[in-house]
This record gives C-alpha cells, sequence and structure tokens, in this order.
C-alpha cells in the first residue's frame, strides 16, 4: 500500500476474527516497530508478544470472567495477538548521565525530565506497529491499561521498573465493527490544527 493510504485507512479496530496471524506476518510487524527513533538512542522499549492462547493470561488479569458478559466489545477477546509495549524510564535517565548528555541535567531523575521521552518513544514503537498492521491487511487497536497495570504486569513477569503504555489488539478486523463513543468524534479541521509559521 501507498504510505498515505496506510496512515488513511487506519482505524481503530475492536472486533477481530480469531484466526492466526501468520508468524511471518506477526514478525515484520514487530521489526518494523523496534526501528524508531529514540531520544539519546537510548532505546529503551520492549514489546511483550502474546499469541492465541497466552492472550489469556493478559484477559484474565484485565478483564475478570464475572465482567466479560457486560463487556461491550466481546470480539476485541477473539484478538489472536496482543502486543504490549513497554517503556524503561530509568534507562533514560543512565544514558542522560552519560558524557555527551550530562550537560541536559536529565540524568539526575526522572522528575527532571519535563517531557518522559521514554513514553514519546514507546509511543513512536506503537503508532508504527499499528501502520505496519494496515499495511499488511490487519486492524489493531490500541488501549489503555489503567488500573490494571499492575496485575498485567505481575501476570506477564514485567519488571517492576519498567512501564507498559498500553495494549495493542492485532488481527483481522470482523466484517462488524462496533466503534466507540470516542471514534465517533469529528476529526478537527486542517485549518484548526495546523498553525503556519506560529500559532
Ligand atoms: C493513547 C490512546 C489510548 C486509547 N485508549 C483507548 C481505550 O482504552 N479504549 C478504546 O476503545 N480506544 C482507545 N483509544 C482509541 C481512540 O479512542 C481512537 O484512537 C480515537 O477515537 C480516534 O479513532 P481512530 O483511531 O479510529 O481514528 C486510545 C487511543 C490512544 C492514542
Amino acid at each position: 500500500m501507498q504510505f498515505a493510504d496506510v496512515v488513511a485507512k487506519r482505524r481503530m479496530v475492536r472486533a477481530f476474527e480469531s484466526r492466526p496471524i501468520p508468524s511471518a506476518v506477526l514478525d515484520r510487524v514487530l521489526d518494523l516497530a523496534r526501528r524508531v527513533p529514540a531520544a539519546g538512542n537510548t532505546q529503551g522499549l520492549d514489546l511483550v508478544v502474546l499469541e492465541g492462547e497466552q492472550t489469556q493470561r493478559y484477559w484474565d488479569a484485565s478483564l475478570p470472567v464475572e465482567r466479560r458478559a457486560a463487556f461491550p466489545w466481546p470480539k476485541l477477546l477473539d484478538a489472536p495477538v496482543l502486543i504490549i509495549p513497554v517503556s524503561w524510564p530509568a534507562a533514560y535517565v543512565e544514558r542522560y548521565g552519560e558524557e555527551d548528555k550530562a550537560r541536559t541535567g536529565l540524568g539526575e531523575s526522572e522528575d527532571s525530565w519535563s517531557v518522559p521521552y521514554w513514553y514519546v518513544d514507546t509511543a513512536f514503537a506503537a503508532m508504527v506497529a499499528m501502520l505496519a498492521a494496515v499495511d499488511e491487511g490487519l486492524g489493531a487497536l490500541f488501549f489503555g491499561q489503567f488500573e490494571h497495570e499492575a496485575a498485567v504486569k505481575n501476570a506477564l513477569g514485567i519488571p517492576a521498573d519498567r512501564r507498559p503504555v498500553g495494549t495493542i489488539a492485532l488481527g483481522y478486523a470482523a466484517d462488524e465493527q462496533r466503534p466507540s463513543a470516542s471514534s465517533k468524534r469529528p476529526r478537527r479541521p486542517y485549518e484548526e490544527v495546523v498553525h503556519r509559521g506560529g500559532w
């Protein structure tokens, strides 16, 4: 697909077919997702990938069985793959304490960072994964873990000092989609968003 078509076609998919993603296709998506820019080239990014039955470990930690009947997007749970992009704040603090970066003062602590670039870099990877998914004929949903972050980390053995930024459900889109309330909000017009030459 043309790049502009990939970007234009990408919309969040919240209902999936359960058919698996061929291994080579998934590998291509993951390989592209790790080829993102990174502040200080720190690369404090990890991708936890769950396939097939493994996805149950995620759902068991984040959506208790008794709440599933009332869950408005039941076919989200059919997604054959879940990707959890995980950021590593301490790696950025350490990197910016190195000689070529020390003058920034960002090597002192996480609190020194006005913009936490570990989340920026990890979000870049999530975006590339979603665009690569569209290019492969797949659909994806990025969604938050919110109050379930600790349970998800525990279930998947994610180290305590790492921060998952959310979850990407990946798979072939089901024919019928149920949009969220958010996705019905109109896109802000170009003229309103773009400030050429200054605000
Ligand atoms: C950081 C982030 C968090 C999101 N969290 C959720 C979520 O928890 N549940 C959900 O259904 N969609 C979630 N979304 C999807 C947004 O609702 C969606 O991107 C937005 O409505 C625009 O629709 P589109 O992506 O289909 O163009 C999230 C998107 C982003 C970027």
